[in-house]
């Protein structure tokens, strides 16, 4: 018997890269859903206590002002809410997603739900100290879905990572600490090329477990300034 999970995956990757996809994979889940692709918010909060401790300027540490790309219907924005990161604006193309997190997370007064494209952000230059991936350039899920080589990713591929990124990075402050931090399965040589050679900005990397099982990384494309 299949779990209503599998029910709702795709005939094959290329659904995934669809609006369509996930349009209907919402509106099938009973509203109350959540789901982590992988790694549980609670495992990272560690690593955003981290992640935020050296942000320059105002927003550092509980103050941080995030940007969640592709939120879906993870738990990462009610966890960080609730332990402490108010100023969080989560977004997702998925209306049907988006109306649902509004509606059950609606006592969180602070923490903005709203509708838009990763790869076209309907933000200002320099809003967000911190902006996080947590599964959205992935194979299989959502930005890599071109069938073929993973050694050799599609033009199509590549374009749509890259610019990720480059808004990602667009609506950072420019200030000392501010980061673009991406959470995958995705291993050094297939995510290092998407984030590298940005000017400003420096990109390091490492394996965040979990102790048992599959490996994760952690990509963290920081503001350094002119160096
Ligand atoms: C694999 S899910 C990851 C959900 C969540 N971040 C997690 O960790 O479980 C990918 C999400 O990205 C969204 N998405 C895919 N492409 C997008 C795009 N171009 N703009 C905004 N959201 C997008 C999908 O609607 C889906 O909710």
């Amino acid at each position: 018997m299949p779990s209503k999970v599998e029910a709702n995956l795709p005939p094959t990757n290329e659904g995934y890269g669809t609006h369509e996809y996930w349009e209907q994979r919402y509106a099938n889940e009973a509203d109350g859903t959540t789901f982590d692709w992988f790694l549980s918010p609670t495992y990272l909060l560690p690593l955003f206590e981290e992640l935020t401790l050296d942000i320059g300027g105002k927003g550092k540490g509980k103050e941080a002002r995030i940007l969640t790309l592709g939120c879906g219907n993870s738990a990462l924005g009610e966890v960080l809410y609730d332990n402490g990161w108010e100023e969080i604006v989560n977004i997702d193309y998925s209306k049907i997603v988006i109306d649902q997190m509004k509606s059950r997370h609606s006592a969180r007064t602070k923490m903005e739900w709203l509708e838009m494209d990763i790869l076209n952000l309907d933000f200002q230059d320099e809003e967000f100290g911190l902006v996080v991936d947590k599964g959205t350039m992935e194979d299989g899920s959502a930005m890599l879905t071109t069938k073929g080589d993973p050694w050799n990713p599609s033009e199509k591929d590549v374009v749509t990572c890259t610019q990720e990124v480059t808004e990602a990075i667009r609506v950072l402050k420019k200030q000392p600490g501010s980061k673009f931090v991406y959470f995958t399965f995705g291993q050094p040589h297939f995510r290092k090329r998407y984030m590298a050679n940005r000017p400003g900005f420096k990109l390091t990397h490492r394996e965040i477990g979990p102790p048992e099982g599959f490996a994760y990384f952690m990509y963290v494309l920081e503001y350094v300034g002119d160096v």
